[in-house]
């Protein structure tokens, strides 16, 4: 299966395709996380991206269609995957069709502004594996401690009231229109994001038809 997990930052997109990802032993793809992993090891291609993700900004067209026309092309991708944050515009979705990728299903995860804002102060990550957490909605079993590799957690740059207002701006106004593109290719579900993660995961599964 291929799937397009799409929905503002902090909808919800990432810990969805994680759990997807490991249901459908399919690999789950941000493009997020490969330019945050470059920006740490100090790559060109991070040094580049970087003002753009401090910014709240999305980083250019050219940069992440080639980063996802090189992950693609990995084994790991033969029988299906999960894309989480890309496309991000019009451009973007146009090239995925021009490599050759057939879209099954893009599936949205609808949360309305507030809620994200609130949700964002709350979210850690992993720098040694990149998983998720949050606070109060997934707290790990030792404070500030990966449950998966052990190492400290950290917050996310981004992850600033400041920064989050302009990435939802830049959603709004650049990704947003993409709803429209995929659901007039008769691709676009969508579900409303819930307050609890495992309720977001029920409908997610009943929405991709995985028991
Ligand atoms: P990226 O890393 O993709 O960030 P994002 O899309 O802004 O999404 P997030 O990772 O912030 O959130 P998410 O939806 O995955 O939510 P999560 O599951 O973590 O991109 C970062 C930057 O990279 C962009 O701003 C841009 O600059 C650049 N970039 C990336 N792709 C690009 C592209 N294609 N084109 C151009 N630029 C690109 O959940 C959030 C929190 O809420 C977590 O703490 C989680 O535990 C919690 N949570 C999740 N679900 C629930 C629930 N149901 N109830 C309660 N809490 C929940």
């Amino acid at each position: 299966m291929k799937i397009i997990f799409f929905g503002a930052p902090g909808a919800g997109k990432g810990t969805q395709a994680e759990i997807v990802s490991e249901k459908l032993s399919i690999p789950a793809i941000s493009t997020g996380a490969i330019i945050r992993e470059a920006i740490k090891n100090g790559t060109d291609m991070g040094k580049s991206a970087q003002s753009y993700i401090e910014k709240g900004a999305l980083v250019p067209d050219e940069v992440v269609i080639g980063i996802i026309k090189d992950r693609l092309s990995e084994k790991d991708c033969e029988n299906g995957f999960i894309l989480d944050g890309f496309p991000r515009t019009v451009p973007q979705a146009e090239a995925l069709t021009a490599m050759g990728v057939k879209i099954d299903v893009v599936l949205n995860i609808e949360v309305s502004d507030e809620r994200i804002v609130t949700r964002m102060s709350g979210r850690r990550t992993c720098p040694g594996c990149g998983a998720t957490y949050h606070t109060v909605y997934k707290p790990t079993e030792k404070e500030g401690i990966c449950d998966k590799c052990g190492a400290q957690l950290t917050i996310r740059k981004d992850d600033d009231p400041a920064v989050v207002k302009s990435r939802l701006e830049t959603y709004h106004n650049e990704t947003e229109p993409l709803k429209a593109y995929y659901d007039k290719l008769g691709l676009l579900k969508s579900v409303e994001g819930q307050e609890e993660l495992a309720d977001t995961t029920a409908l997610t599964l009943a929405a991709l038809g995985i028991k």
